[in-house]
Protein backbone atom coordinates (compact mmCIF):
# COMPACT_ATOMS: atom_id res chain seq x y z
CA UNK A 1 0.00 0.00 0.00
CA UNK A 2 1.00 3.36 -0.44
CA UNK A 3 -0.01 6.44 0.87
CA UNK A 4 -2.56 8.89 -1.32
CA UNK A 5 0.79 11.53 -1.32
CA UNK A 6 3.06 8.74 -2.97
CA UNK A 7 0.82 7.22 -5.34
CA UNK A 8 0.52 10.53 -6.88
CA UNK A 9 4.66 11.24 -7.01
CA UNK A 10 4.94 8.10 -8.92
CA UNK A 11 2.38 8.22 -11.03
CA UNK A 12 2.07 12.13 -12.39
CA UNK A 13 4.42 12.61 -15.76
CA UNK A 14 4.41 16.30 -16.41
CA UNK A 15 7.04 18.24 -16.60
CA UNK A 16 7.70 19.92 -12.83
CA UNK A 17 6.66 16.55 -11.28
CA UNK A 18 8.78 14.39 -9.77
CA UNK A 19 8.26 11.52 -11.82
CA UNK A 20 7.50 13.77 -14.88
CA UNK A 21 11.01 14.77 -14.72
CA UNK A 22 12.70 11.07 -13.73
CA UNK A 23 11.17 9.97 -17.13
CA UNK A 24 12.29 12.90 -18.68
CA UNK A 25 16.43 11.72 -18.17
CA UNK A 26 15.43 8.38 -20.30
CA UNK A 27 14.43 8.29 -24.45
CA UNK A 28 11.24 7.00 -25.09
CA UNK A 29 9.86 5.40 -27.91
CA UNK A 30 6.66 7.22 -29.45
CA UNK A 31 6.66 6.12 -33.18
CA UNK A 32 8.23 3.64 -35.74
CA UNK A 33 10.26 4.64 -38.88
CA UNK A 34 7.71 2.69 -40.96
CA UNK A 35 4.67 5.32 -40.13
CA UNK A 36 6.94 7.38 -42.03
CA UNK A 37 6.79 5.96 -45.36
CA UNK A 38 3.55 7.90 -46.57
CA UNK A 39 2.96 10.26 -44.20
CA UNK A 40 5.33 12.76 -42.97
CA UNK A 41 3.63 14.59 -40.03
CA UNK A 42 2.46 12.91 -36.79
CA UNK A 43 0.57 14.51 -34.04
CA UNK A 44 2.32 13.08 -30.15
CA UNK A 45 1.34 13.62 -26.94
CA UNK A 46 3.85 12.57 -24.92
CA UNK A 47 4.27 13.26 -20.81
CA UNK A 48 1.24 15.17 -21.02
CA UNK A 49 3.36 17.63 -23.68
CA UNK A 50 1.22 17.57 -26.86
CA UNK A 51 4.06 17.87 -30.17
CA UNK A 52 4.35 17.58 -33.60
CA UNK A 53 6.89 14.62 -35.23
CA UNK A 54 7.65 15.32 -38.46
CA UNK A 55 10.39 14.31 -41.28
CA UNK A 56 11.29 17.08 -43.51
CA UNK A 57 12.28 16.66 -47.04
CA UNK A 58 15.88 15.93 -46.47
CA UNK A 59 14.84 12.90 -44.17
CA UNK A 60 15.94 14.61 -41.05
CA UNK A 61 13.25 13.81 -38.26
CA UNK A 62 12.06 16.60 -36.04
CA UNK A 63 9.87 16.88 -32.93
CA UNK A 64 8.36 20.75 -31.60
CA UNK A 65 5.58 21.78 -30.01
CA UNK A 66 1.97 21.51 -31.66
CA UNK A 67 1.41 25.27 -31.72
CA UNK A 68 2.44 27.61 -33.63
CA UNK A 69 4.06 30.56 -31.95
CA UNK A 70 2.38 32.90 -34.11
CA UNK A 71 -1.06 32.49 -33.18
CA UNK A 72 -1.08 29.28 -32.09
CA UNK A 73 -1.83 26.95 -35.47
CA UNK A 74 -1.81 23.50 -34.94
CA UNK A 75 1.64 22.58 -36.69
CA UNK A 76 0.38 19.07 -37.23
CA UNK A 77 -1.37 20.30 -40.23
CA UNK A 78 1.67 22.00 -41.35
CA UNK A 79 4.09 20.87 -44.37
CA UNK A 80 7.52 19.61 -44.59
CA UNK A 81 10.07 21.60 -46.18
CA UNK A 82 13.94 20.64 -47.33
CA UNK A 83 14.76 21.44 -43.36
CA UNK A 84 11.96 21.75 -40.89
CA UNK A 85 8.32 22.10 -40.87
CA UNK A 86 5.90 25.24 -41.67
CA UNK A 87 2.82 26.48 -40.38
CA UNK A 88 -0.12 25.85 -42.59
CA UNK A 89 -1.24 29.45 -41.33
CA UNK A 90 0.99 32.27 -42.22
CA UNK A 91 3.96 29.93 -43.32
CA UNK A 92 5.93 30.75 -40.47
CA UNK A 93 9.18 27.73 -40.66
CA UNK A 94 10.88 26.46 -37.62
CA UNK A 95 13.49 23.93 -38.04
CA UNK A 96 14.25 21.08 -36.03
CA UNK A 97 16.09 22.60 -32.77
CA UNK A 98 13.26 24.94 -32.46
CA UNK A 99 14.38 28.29 -34.77
CA UNK A 100 12.10 30.33 -36.72
CA UNK A 101 13.69 29.79 -40.12
CA UNK A 102 11.32 32.10 -42.09
CA UNK A 103 8.35 34.33 -41.54
CA UNK A 104 7.23 35.74 -44.69
CA UNK A 105 5.55 38.45 -44.54
CA UNK A 106 7.57 39.78 -41.47
CA UNK A 107 10.99 39.04 -43.14
CA UNK A 108 9.53 41.74 -46.31
CA UNK A 109 7.42 44.32 -44.66
CA UNK A 110 10.12 44.54 -41.57
CA UNK A 111 13.46 42.63 -42.69
CA UNK A 112 15.79 45.01 -40.40
CA UNK A 113 14.06 43.80 -37.23
CA UNK A 114 14.60 40.15 -37.91
CA UNK A 115 11.58 39.37 -35.30
CA UNK A 116 12.18 35.23 -36.11
CA UNK A 117 15.19 35.37 -34.22
CA UNK A 118 12.89 36.21 -31.36
CA UNK A 119 10.36 33.69 -31.68
CA UNK A 120 11.18 29.90 -30.76
CA UNK A 121 9.17 26.92 -30.51
CA UNK A 122 9.86 24.10 -28.15
CA UNK A 123 12.25 21.59 -29.79
CA UNK A 124 13.29 17.87 -28.68
CA UNK A 125 15.94 15.20 -29.73
CA UNK A 126 14.77 12.64 -31.50
CA UNK A 127 16.79 9.79 -33.18
CA UNK A 128 15.94 6.41 -34.99
CA UNK A 129 16.69 2.91 -33.89
CA UNK A 130 15.64 -0.65 -34.50
CA UNK A 131 12.88 0.80 -36.35
CA UNK A 132 11.91 3.34 -33.31
CA UNK A 133 11.89 6.87 -33.33
CA UNK A 134 12.97 8.02 -29.92
CA UNK A 135 12.50 11.11 -28.33
CA UNK A 136 13.93 13.01 -25.46
CA UNK A 137 12.54 15.03 -23.44
CA UNK A 138 15.06 15.74 -19.98
CA UNK A 139 17.91 17.89 -19.92
CA UNK A 140 21.20 18.26 -22.01
CA UNK A 141 23.46 16.58 -21.89
CA UNK A 142 20.95 13.65 -23.24
CA UNK A 143 22.18 9.56 -22.43
CA UNK A 144 22.62 7.36 -24.94
CA UNK A 145 19.25 5.62 -27.20
CA UNK A 146 20.42 1.90 -25.73
CA UNK A 147 21.59 0.01 -28.06
CA UNK A 148 19.55 -2.99 -26.14
CA UNK A 149 21.54 -6.54 -27.39
CA UNK A 150 18.15 -7.67 -29.97
CA UNK A 151 18.48 -4.40 -31.66
CA UNK A 152 21.51 -5.72 -32.90
CA UNK A 153 20.56 -9.74 -34.22
CA UNK A 154 20.12 -10.45 -37.68
CA UNK A 155 17.91 -12.86 -39.25
CA UNK A 156 14.30 -11.72 -37.86
CA UNK A 157 11.42 -10.97 -38.68
CA UNK A 158 10.51 -7.60 -36.54
CA UNK A 159 6.78 -5.87 -36.13
CA UNK A 160 6.35 -3.37 -33.91
CA UNK A 161 2.49 -2.82 -32.28
CA UNK A 162 1.19 0.14 -31.03
CA UNK A 163 -2.08 0.31 -28.69
CA UNK A 164 -3.50 3.57 -26.68
CA UNK A 165 -4.16 1.91 -23.07
CA UNK A 166 -6.58 4.49 -21.35
CA UNK A 167 -5.23 4.28 -17.69
CA UNK A 168 -1.67 5.83 -16.25
CA UNK A 169 1.55 4.38 -16.93
CA UNK A 170 2.70 3.08 -13.67
CA UNK A 171 0.51 0.10 -13.11
CA UNK A 172 1.18 -0.99 -16.81
CA UNK A 173 4.61 -0.91 -15.43
CA UNK A 174 4.13 -2.75 -12.63
CA UNK A 175 2.71 -5.64 -14.65
CA UNK A 176 6.36 -5.89 -16.09
CA UNK A 177 7.56 -7.43 -12.94
CA UNK A 178 4.64 -9.08 -11.31
CA UNK A 179 5.79 -13.00 -12.81
CA UNK A 180 2.97 -14.74 -10.60
CA UNK A 181 -0.09 -12.89 -13.23
CA UNK A 182 0.70 -15.26 -16.19
CA UNK A 183 -0.04 -18.08 -14.43
CA UNK A 184 -3.58 -16.88 -13.52
CA UNK A 185 -4.14 -13.67 -16.18
CA UNK A 186 -2.50 -15.80 -19.02
CA UNK A 187 -2.67 -19.04 -18.48
CA UNK A 188 -5.40 -20.09 -16.65
CA UNK A 189 -8.00 -17.37 -17.47
CA UNK A 190 -7.18 -18.95 -21.32
CA UNK A 191 -8.60 -22.15 -19.87
CA UNK A 192 -11.82 -20.76 -18.71
CA UNK A 193 -12.10 -18.07 -21.58
CA UNK A 194 -12.04 -21.40 -24.41
CA UNK A 195 -14.77 -22.85 -21.69
CA UNK A 196 -13.08 -25.49 -20.12
CA UNK A 197 -12.95 -26.12 -16.79
CA UNK A 198 -8.89 -27.08 -16.41
CA UNK A 199 -6.02 -28.26 -16.20
CA UNK A 200 -5.09 -25.06 -14.77
CA UNK A 201 -1.09 -24.43 -15.48
CA UNK A 202 1.56 -25.20 -12.74
CA UNK A 203 1.63 -23.45 -9.69
CA UNK A 204 4.49 -21.08 -8.90
CA UNK A 205 5.96 -22.50 -6.08
CA UNK A 206 8.73 -19.67 -5.70
CA UNK A 207 9.72 -16.25 -6.80
CA UNK A 208 12.51 -14.19 -6.19
CA UNK A 209 14.06 -10.85 -7.70
CA UNK A 210 17.18 -8.59 -7.58
CA UNK A 211 17.85 -5.39 -9.22
CA UNK A 212 20.47 -5.15 -11.85
CA UNK A 213 22.10 -2.53 -13.69
CA UNK A 214 19.13 -1.71 -16.48
CA UNK A 215 16.18 -2.59 -14.00
CA UNK A 216 14.80 -5.44 -11.64
CA UNK A 217 15.39 -9.60 -12.91
CA UNK A 218 12.56 -11.73 -11.96
CA UNK A 219 13.35 -15.48 -11.38
CA UNK A 220 9.79 -18.26 -10.84
CA UNK A 221 9.53 -21.75 -10.17
CA UNK A 222 6.95 -23.44 -10.91
CA UNK A 223 5.65 -26.78 -10.37
CA UNK A 224 7.62 -29.56 -12.42
CA UNK A 225 10.77 -27.10 -12.65
CA UNK A 226 14.05 -26.94 -10.58
CA UNK A 227 16.57 -24.29 -9.65
CA UNK A 228 18.67 -25.25 -12.69
CA UNK A 229 15.30 -24.29 -15.27
CA UNK A 230 16.85 -20.95 -16.86
CA UNK A 231 13.53 -18.69 -15.80
CA UNK A 232 15.19 -19.64 -12.52
CA UNK A 233 18.41 -19.43 -13.03
CA UNK A 234 18.20 -16.34 -15.95
CA UNK A 235 14.97 -15.05 -15.42
CA UNK A 236 13.04 -12.14 -17.05
CA UNK A 237 13.47 -8.47 -16.75
CA UNK A 238 12.00 -5.73 -16.08
CA UNK A 239 13.61 -3.04 -18.15
CA UNK A 240 14.15 0.09 -16.87
CA UNK A 241 12.33 2.52 -16.57
CA UNK A 242 9.52 1.55 -18.42
CA UNK A 243 9.32 -1.50 -20.18
CA UNK A 244 9.07 -5.49 -19.98
CA UNK A 245 11.95 -7.28 -21.64
CA UNK A 246 11.35 -11.26 -22.37
CA UNK A 247 14.12 -12.18 -25.11
CA UNK A 248 12.85 -11.55 -28.34
CA UNK A 249 10.11 -9.40 -27.01
CA UNK A 250 10.08 -5.59 -25.33
CA UNK A 251 7.06 -3.88 -23.92
CA UNK A 252 7.04 -0.17 -23.37
CA UNK A 253 4.10 1.33 -21.09
CA UNK A 254 4.97 5.14 -22.85
CA UNK A 255 3.53 7.41 -20.82
CA UNK A 256 1.02 9.86 -22.90
CA UNK A 257 -0.15 11.58 -20.37
CA UNK A 258 -1.85 10.91 -16.71
CA UNK A 259 -4.40 8.73 -17.40
CA UNK A 260 -3.18 7.01 -21.22
CA UNK A 261 -0.40 4.82 -21.91
CA UNK A 262 1.07 3.85 -25.33
CA UNK A 263 1.77 0.45 -25.28
CA UNK A 264 4.91 -0.10 -27.70
CA UNK A 265 5.68 -3.40 -28.38
CA UNK A 266 9.05 -4.63 -30.44
CA UNK A 267 8.53 -8.48 -31.42
CA UNK A 268 11.83 -10.38 -32.92
CA UNK A 269 11.06 -13.83 -34.74
CA UNK A 270 14.34 -15.25 -35.58
CA UNK A 271 13.69 -16.79 -39.36
CA UNK A 272 13.89 -20.78 -39.47
CA UNK A 273 17.46 -21.76 -40.51
CA UNK A 274 16.74 -23.03 -44.04
CA UNK A 275 15.61 -19.12 -44.79
CA UNK A 276 18.78 -17.65 -43.67
CA UNK A 277 20.67 -15.44 -44.56
CA UNK A 278 17.88 -13.31 -44.62
CA UNK A 279 17.48 -9.70 -44.41
CA UNK A 280 14.28 -7.44 -43.41
CA UNK A 281 13.81 -4.64 -45.60
CA UNK A 282 11.18 -2.51 -43.68
CA UNK A 283 9.59 -3.04 -39.88
CA UNK A 284 6.00 -3.00 -39.98
CA UNK A 285 3.94 -1.52 -37.85
CA UNK A 286 0.52 -1.47 -36.41
CA UNK A 287 -2.26 -0.43 -34.44
CA UNK A 288 -4.34 -2.81 -32.69
CA UNK A 289 -7.74 -2.57 -30.90
CA UNK A 290 -8.46 -2.67 -27.09
CA UNK A 291 -12.17 -2.42 -27.33
CA UNK A 292 -14.21 -5.05 -28.75
CA UNK A 293 -16.81 -2.81 -30.72
CA UNK A 294 -19.58 -5.50 -30.63
CA UNK A 295 -20.05 -6.18 -26.69
CA UNK A 296 -18.75 -3.12 -25.90
CA UNK A 297 -16.36 -5.11 -23.43
CA UNK A 298 -12.51 -4.93 -23.54
CA UNK A 299 -10.45 -7.62 -25.82
CA UNK A 300 -9.33 -10.09 -24.18
CA UNK A 301 -7.85 -13.17 -26.15
CA UNK A 302 -4.70 -12.20 -26.84
CA UNK A 303 -1.78 -11.98 -24.43
CA UNK A 304 -1.53 -8.41 -23.95
CA UNK A 305 -4.96 -7.71 -24.20
CA UNK A 306 -5.51 -9.83 -21.18
CA UNK A 307 -2.74 -7.13 -19.60
CA UNK A 308 -4.67 -4.32 -20.58
CA UNK A 309 -7.43 -5.76 -19.17
CA UNK A 310 -5.77 -6.19 -15.82
CA UNK A 311 -4.29 -2.35 -16.21
CA UNK A 312 -7.51 -0.24 -17.16
CA UNK A 313 -9.40 -2.64 -14.54
CA UNK A 314 -7.11 -0.93 -12.07
CA UNK A 315 -8.52 2.73 -12.30
CA UNK A 316 -7.60 4.92 -14.14
CA UNK A 317 -5.12 6.00 -11.59
CA UNK A 318 -5.05 3.05 -9.70
CA UNK A 319 -5.17 3.85 -6.15
CA UNK A 320 -2.37 2.07 -4.01
CA UNK A 321 -4.46 3.20 -0.85
CA UNK A 322 -6.63 -0.04 -0.66
CA UNK A 323 -4.26 -2.27 -2.40
CA UNK A 324 -2.91 -4.95 -0.22
CA UNK A 325 0.28 -6.12 -1.06
CA UNK A 326 1.48 -9.69 -0.70
CA UNK A 327 4.70 -11.87 -1.04
CA UNK A 328 4.16 -11.93 -4.71
CA UNK A 329 4.23 -8.24 -4.70
CA UNK A 330 8.25 -8.33 -3.61
CA UNK A 331 9.33 -6.82 -7.41
CA UNK A 332 6.70 -3.87 -7.12
CA UNK A 333 7.50 -2.67 -4.05
CA UNK A 334 11.47 -2.94 -5.07
CA UNK A 335 10.18 -0.46 -8.15
CA UNK A 336 8.97 1.74 -6.49
CA UNK A 337 11.30 2.21 -4.16
CA UNK A 338 14.04 2.41 -7.07
CA UNK A 339 11.79 5.27 -8.28
CA UNK A 340 11.64 7.09 -5.20
CA UNK A 341 15.22 7.08 -4.80
CA UNK A 342 16.03 8.12 -8.05
CA UNK A 343 13.83 10.97 -7.97
CA UNK A 344 16.71 11.87 -4.94
CA UNK A 345 19.34 11.34 -6.87
CA UNK A 346 18.76 13.26 -10.16
CA UNK A 347 17.87 16.23 -7.32
CA UNK A 348 21.84 16.03 -6.40
CA UNK A 349 22.65 15.94 -9.72
CA UNK A 350 23.20 12.01 -10.37
CA UNK A 351 22.21 10.26 -12.66
CA UNK A 352 19.19 7.54 -12.53
CA UNK A 353 19.35 3.58 -12.78
CA UNK A 354 20.13 2.30 -16.36
CA UNK A 355 21.61 5.80 -17.53
CA UNK A 356 23.66 4.66 -20.63
CA UNK A 357 26.32 7.49 -21.52
CA UNK A 358 29.42 5.07 -22.85
CA UNK A 359 29.25 4.75 -26.12
CA UNK A 360 31.55 1.49 -25.87
CA UNK A 361 28.71 -0.01 -23.71
CA UNK A 362 26.45 0.90 -26.15
CA UNK A 363 27.84 -0.87 -28.72
CA UNK A 364 25.67 -3.93 -27.98
CA UNK A 365 24.25 -3.62 -24.42
CA UNK A 366 23.14 -7.69 -23.21
CA UNK A 367 20.57 -8.42 -20.66
CA UNK A 368 19.74 -11.29 -19.57
CA UNK A 369 17.88 -13.91 -21.97
CA UNK A 370 16.30 -16.85 -20.63
CA UNK A 371 16.37 -18.48 -24.27
CA UNK A 372 19.64 -17.32 -25.23
CA UNK A 373 20.47 -20.06 -27.47
CA UNK A 374 17.20 -20.82 -29.44
CA UNK A 375 17.77 -16.44 -30.69
CA UNK A 376 21.37 -16.91 -31.38
CA UNK A 377 22.06 -20.25 -32.69
CA UNK A 378 18.19 -20.17 -34.81
CA UNK A 379 16.40 -23.54 -35.27
CA UNK A 380 14.90 -25.20 -37.96
CA UNK A 381 11.27 -24.82 -39.03
CA UNK A 382 10.33 -28.47 -37.57
CA UNK A 383 12.35 -27.45 -34.36
CA UNK A 384 10.28 -23.95 -34.09
CA UNK A 385 7.30 -26.02 -34.75
CA UNK A 386 8.18 -28.22 -31.56
CA UNK A 387 9.13 -25.50 -29.10
CA UNK A 388 6.47 -24.42 -27.12
CA UNK A 389 7.20 -21.13 -27.59
CA UNK A 390 7.80 -21.00 -31.30
CA UNK A 391 4.52 -23.48 -32.30
CA UNK A 392 1.95 -21.31 -31.35
CA UNK A 393 3.70 -18.02 -33.18
CA UNK A 394 3.77 -20.12 -36.43
CA UNK A 395 -0.29 -19.67 -36.08
CA UNK A 396 -1.47 -16.46 -35.35
CA UNK A 397 0.46 -12.94 -33.99
CA UNK A 398 -0.44 -14.37 -30.16
CA UNK A 399 0.32 -11.06 -28.38
CA UNK A 400 -2.18 -8.56 -29.62
CA UNK A 401 -5.40 -8.69 -31.18
CA UNK A 402 -5.73 -6.80 -34.82
CA UNK A 403 -2.86 -7.99 -36.41
CA UNK A 404 -3.36 -6.35 -40.02
CA UNK A 405 -3.27 -8.98 -43.07
CA UNK A 406 -0.42 -7.86 -44.60
CA UNK A 407 1.59 -8.13 -41.93
CA UNK A 408 0.48 -11.69 -41.47
CA UNK A 409 1.65 -12.07 -45.25
CA UNK A 410 4.81 -10.69 -44.52
CA UNK A 411 5.94 -12.67 -41.67
CA UNK A 412 4.61 -15.88 -42.80
CA UNK A 413 6.99 -15.28 -46.32
CA UNK A 414 9.90 -14.60 -43.50
CA UNK A 415 9.84 -17.74 -41.91
CA UNK A 416 8.74 -19.86 -45.53
CA UNK A 417 5.29 -20.44 -44.29
CA UNK A 418 3.54 -18.53 -47.02
CA UNK A 419 0.67 -21.35 -48.51
S1 LIG B 1 -0.22 30.74 -36.68
FE1 LIG B 1 1.49 29.80 -37.53
S2 LIG B 1 2.24 31.19 -38.97
FE2 LIG B 1 0.52 32.17 -38.10
FE1 LIG C 1 1.15 -10.37 -18.90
Amino acid sequence: MLDHAKNQVLTQVGRGTPMGDLLRRYWMPIAALSEFENETIKPVRLMGEDLTLYKDMSGAFGLIGRHCPHRCADMSYGFVEQRGLRCNYHGWLFDRDGRCMEQPYEDVAQPEVRYRDKVRIAAYPVETRAGLIWAYLGPEPAPLVPNWEPFTWKNGFVQIVFADVPCNWLQCQENSVDPLHFEWMHMNWSVRLKDQGGPYSPRHLKLAFEEFDYGIVYRRIREGMSEQDPMWKVGRVCLWPNALFTGDHFEWRVPIDDERTLSVTWCFNRVPKEREPYVQEQIPAWHGPVLDSETGRWISSHVMNQDFVAWMGQGVIADRTQEHLGTSDAGIIMLRQRFLKDIEAIARGEDPLATIRDPEINRCVSLPIADRKRLIEGMTLEEIAKHPLGAGQLTDYVFQAGQPREVRKAYAEAMGIAK
